[in-house]
């Protein structure tokens, strides 16, 4: 077979953002667009020659061709084997899984996670390092200081595969194994909960759940384990076929974009529990009947409940939340006696400290929880952790959540998106906070007094690595804090997050509506950083 070596030029934007690199369809279909950056991919690693690659996506629009590409341009750059999902199907959770698994070399998922798909929507690529996690910022940055100096690539001259029959083939020297996208994660989530349990809860006939999987990923994981393995009735996972443009929804499981499921919750009769995952299946979003779960009050209440589940049984080491994660894990951490880390935004840094031993459990305010049992964020296994949780304790979510508050106290707690704002406002914004940040200190704000304020920067604990810029903070005597910051997954113009926290330690206060509750830090929150005069938006475009 041939291997040619094509020549092209540099693109100049192909920075990867908090997860990998994201763009519209139109911008990977440019000629060399994808190539360039699988090349540099290849181009920034050392030692792969024979050994495995992982390669799966979330079935949007432009995944099947990619895979084409990426299995072509590995045979040429020397892979020994290529693992593939069937249909070129992986959720980002199970290509961890299976790179662990099978001790692969590493793998590239194609996937923009939560944001829409289909031929004018996103596409994504992010490589994995042979732990299973996504690439830490040392690889991601060689990664695009090559892609702006790339001459060729290499890629073989070869029909396409089939990638829809499981087996062996090869291309060139290399195999490639077409793999059930389900398996080796079912077998992984069996090995964690206690399945009986949670079949004989989801068999009652007095527990009713539903699984909206928003046509993507996850749809065929959730059948499997859930209406197969767990042997929950049929029609307990809903919208469960992936399509390429996951049926023109925005597949991110939070109370706007999973309206129809947060209405069946919210309804008469609703169901004891609800779940939804993202495009590629890491997020989560948990419900029970009339009751949202905010994700850091989920991985609050997963910590406390660790003893439950049989994946945890060895006991916790120590857990980590992003920073601008409500601090409601902590509380928990410090009940426990165990580590409680604070890391920036995105996975990739939770990899060494899991890799250490030194964190069992972990998540982040953005709907994403996980553990050590693989390296990503993994939406089903927050669905099975607490259906575990519900079938030993036989309490409702509502319950087990109130339960909790009494105990620790609530972090009310909420996220105000900014999305779509022009750049140059959005930079404007960001740079005037900055530069306010030395003169907070001491200031008051009607009830409020500012603590600290600073821009968040991170050691990291294992190799040292810093990680500058990444957040504002502003926290308050009282333990309350905003914290701004620009999304760096978006795939046009800016988006402002800005997320806000305050404490009630007292049960009989414990019911307000958050954004009662958190009234005055919102306004505070414009004060300072004058949001509406420099955004030009009067009101968030998403609240979660
Ligand atoms: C967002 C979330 C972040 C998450 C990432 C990938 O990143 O805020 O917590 O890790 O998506 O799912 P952002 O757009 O804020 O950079
Ligand atoms: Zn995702």
């Amino acid at each position: 077979m041939n291997i040619i070596t094509v020549s092209t030029q540099p693109f100049n934007d192909q920075k990867p953002g908090t997860s990998g690199l994201r763009k519209r369809v139109p911008v990977f279909q440019q000629r060399n667009y994808l190539e360039n950056f699988v090349q540099s991919i290849f181009d920034s690693l050392d030692g792969y020659e024979g050994q495995t690659l992982v390669v799966g996506g979330d079935g949007r629009y432009y995944n099947r061709t990619a895979i084409q590409v990426i299995l072509k341009m590995a045979a040429a750059n020397g892979f020994g084997k290529v693992l593939v999902g069937q249909g070129g199907i992986l959720s980002t959770p199970a290509a961890s899984c299976v790179i662990r698994k099978y001790n692969a070399f590493g793998g590239i998922i194609l996937s923009a996670s939560h944001n829409p798909g289909g031929p004018d929507a996103d596409f994504g690529i992010k490589y994995n390092i042979g732990n299973g996690g996504p690439a830490p910022e040392k690889v991601t940055d060689a990664i695009y200081d090559r892609t702006l100096t790339i001459e060729g690539y290499k890629i073989v001259e070869a029909t396409d595969l089939d990638l829809d029959q499981l087996g062996t083939s090869t291309l060139g020297s290399m195999t490639v194994e077409v793999i059930d996208s389900v398996t080796d994660y079912a077998e992984l989530m069996q090995s964690l909960f206690d399945f009986e349990a949670i079949k004989a809860l989801l068999t009652s006939n007095d527990f009713k759940m539903c699984m909206d999987s928003l046509h993507a990923v996850t749809g065929p994981y959730a059948k499997t384990i859930l209406e197969g393995m767990l042997s929950a009735p049929v029609g307990t996972v809903v919208n469960g076929v992936p399509l390429e443009d996951f049926g023109g929804g925005h597949p991110d499981p939070n109370l706007v974009y999973a309206h129809d499921l947060v209405e069946l919750m919210f309804g008469d009769n609703a169901p004891a529990f609800g779940a939804a995952s993202d495009g590629d299946g890491d997020r989560n979003m948990i419900l029970g009947s009339n009751f949202f779960v905010t994700p850091s009050d989920s991985l609050a209440v997963i910590v406390a409940n660790a003893n439950l589940v049989k994946g945890c049984k060895g006991g916790i080491a120590g857990v980590a939340r992003s920073m601008p994660t409500s601090e409601a894990v902590d509380r928990v951490a410090e009940k426990m006696g165990i580590d409680c880390y604070e890391t920036p935004t995105g996975w990739k840094f939770f990899g060494n400290l899991m890799d250490a031993g030194k964190v069992t459990l972990c998540g982040e305010e953005s709907f994403g929880t996980g553990s050590n049992h693989v390296r990503e964020k993994d939406g089903l296994w927050a669905v099975f952790f607490w259906l575990n949780i519900l079938a030993v304790r036989k309490q409702s979510v509502e319950e087990i959540v109130k339960e909790h508050w009494s105990i620790y106290g609530r972090n009310y707690y909420s996220r105000h998106d900014y999305e779509g704002v022009e750049s140059d406002r959005a930079d404007k914004l960001i740079t005037e906070l900055r530069a306010k940040l030395a003169s907070l200190k001491g200031q008051k704000f009607g009830n409020y007094e500012v603590d600290y304020a600073d821009d968040f920067s991170y050691t990291d604990p294992i190799d040292g690595s810093i990680s500058q810029k990444q957040g504002v903070r502003i926290g308050f005597t009282d333990g309350s804090r905003i914290v701004f910051r620009l999304s760096g997954t978006g795939t046009s113009g800016a988006t402002l997050r800005v997320y806000l926290e305050s404490y009630e330690p007292d049960s009989s206060k414990q019911n307000l509506d958050p954004q009662v509750a958190l009234g005055e830090l919102i306004n505070i929150a414009d004060e300072i950083a004058q949001i509406k005069a420099l955004t030009g938006f009067d009101v968030p475009t998403v609240i979660t």
